[in-house]
């Protein structure tokens, strides 16, 4: 019986290895919103579901801990605000919070609109598609802009923004691996790492002490005036986390629009009837609803970031069972996004649900920012990027239907779009 038991275990372990995203959702669909299973010797409760999701991370959000993959050693992000606990999170999240107050939106709302026609232009000049890495590249120069006042040249945004790759594909094997290094050891198979991560953080650094500080800087600085590990490592936590979800987030809205043409149609219309050929701008937005709507639903089916987790340094009871300290929660955005009990037709991209279904029953389900007191500081940042980069996108191309390409995504610290893909756009003549 244990070894039957065993086996099941570890090839559910390789399963997921194989395909994470079909062996969580299978669990879940299996053994309901709170599925405890094992997978090879390390034990975990899948949470899924809308309301099972609020009240572990809103009702004892405060009572938790990042789960054991979130590692306070990771030497460029660990000691900063999406990894950290305790004072040191606190202090980190109380000294950006300012730079996403909405009364900065509006100038935020320029960067992202210039940096997008600027793009546009570009891709109409050169070479007429456009591409995941190209909105990495974009969301890099956003988030410099906005966040760190600074600007860099193509070459040197498009280095940074796979600098970032590099780290995070790093990261993330190191992640899946028994055997981990110290991150110091310069060992065959972590040199690409070091050498990003050695132009990543004299970069950063640049901009943290440049002549035109930024608002961040001077407070992270007010903040933590002797721990300039902690400053580097929130200012680095801001790049990679703010440019890399955001980046894969608006290449998955552009497939998305690019196969179904009779939303970006829709879509486009809007933008042309509210717009009338003006520049997007924080103050358009209340009379776009279908962008919103397009924007929502494509996080839903593809959120970038699809696996959260957490852990209780003290019992926890969830539905009347209780659980032992250290236990492994793991909370999947994308599995409960793919519910039917959650979102009727969930594989469908049907932004109409969001103007006309359940949205109060949605809003529950929906995690893509996560949520509690751990959630996403720069959610509505992102959300407003999102729509002015896509409305700006919109009203001066055109993406074209793509065929024969597979639409599975790529499950790595990030949910990718599938690698190499390349949108082919043209200019509209309105
Ligand atoms: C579509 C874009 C984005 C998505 C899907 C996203 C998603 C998330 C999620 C799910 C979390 C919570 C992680 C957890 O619970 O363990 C998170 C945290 C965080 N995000 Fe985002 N994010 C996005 C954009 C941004 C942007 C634009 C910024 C900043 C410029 C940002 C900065 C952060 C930070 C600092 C945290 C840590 C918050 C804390 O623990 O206090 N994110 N993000």
């Amino acid at each position: 019986m244990v070894h039957q038991h065993l086996g099941q275990d570890f090839r559910r372990l390789w399963s997921f290895h194989r395909d994470p995203l079909k062996t969580l959702s299978q669990i879940a669909r299996a053994q309901g919103p709170l599925a405890s299973f094992h997978m090879g010797p390390w034990a975990f409760v899948l949470v899924s579901g809308g309301a099972q999701v609020h009240t572990l991370l809103n009702t004892h959000g405060k009572h938790l801990i990042k789960g054991p993959g979130m590692d306070a050693n990771n030497p460029l992000i660990g000691r900063g605000p999406l990894v950290a606990e305790g004072d040191l999170w606190k202090m980190e999240r109380l000294a950006i919070q300012p730079a996403f107050d909405h009364g900065r939106f509006a100038d935020y709302g320029t960067w992202i609109t210039q940096a997008t026609r600027d793009y546009c232009h570009q891709v109409i000049r050169t070479k007429a598609t456009t591409s995941d890495h190209d909105m990495l590249v974009l969301t890099m120069r956003v988030v410099l802009g906005t966040l760190f006042q600074g600007d860099a040249s193509v070459s040197a945004l498009q280095e940074m923004a796979q600098a970032v790759q590099t780290v995070m594909t790093y990261f993330y094997q190191r992640s899946r691996s028994v055997l981990r290094w110290p991150y110091t050891w310069r060992v065959p198979g972590t040199l690409p790492y070091h050498r990003a991560a050695d132009r990543l953080q004299p970069w950063m650094a640049e901009f943290l002490q440049g002549p035109r500080k930024s608002l961040v800087a001077e407070r992270l600085h007010q903040a933590l005036p002797n721990d300039p590990d902690a400053v580097l490592q929130t200012a680095l936590t801001l790049i990679m986390a703010g440019h890399e979800t955001t980046g894969h987030a608006l290449f998955w809205t552009l497939l998305l629009l690019a196969a179904n043409p009779a939303v970006q149609a829709r879509l486009q219309q809007e933008v042309d009837d509210q717009l009338r050929g003006q520049c997007p701008q924080i103050s358009s937005l209340d009379r776009l609803p279908y962008l919103k709507a397009v924007i929502l639903e494509s996080l839903r089916l593809f959120p970038p970031v699809w696996l959260l987790s957490r852990s209780n340094p003290h019992p926890l009871t969830l539905e009347g069972e209780t659980f032992a300290p250290r236990t492994f929660f793991l909370v999947s955005p994308y599995v409960t996004h793919h519910l039917s009990s959650e979102f009727p037709n969930p594989d469908d991209f049907d932004p109409e649900r969001w103007l006309q279904g359940d949205q109060e029953a949605y809003a529950l389900a929906f995690l893509p920012f996560g949520k509690g007191p751990r959630s996403c500081i720069g959610r509505d940042f992102a959300l407003l990027e999102m729509q002015l980069v896509i409305a700006s996108f919109v009203q001066a191309l055109t993406l074209h239907p793509i065929s024969g390409t597979s639409w599975r995504p790529v499950p790595r610290l990030s949910l990718l779009p599938p690698p190499g893909m390349r949108l082919t756009v043209s200019p509209r003549s309105t």
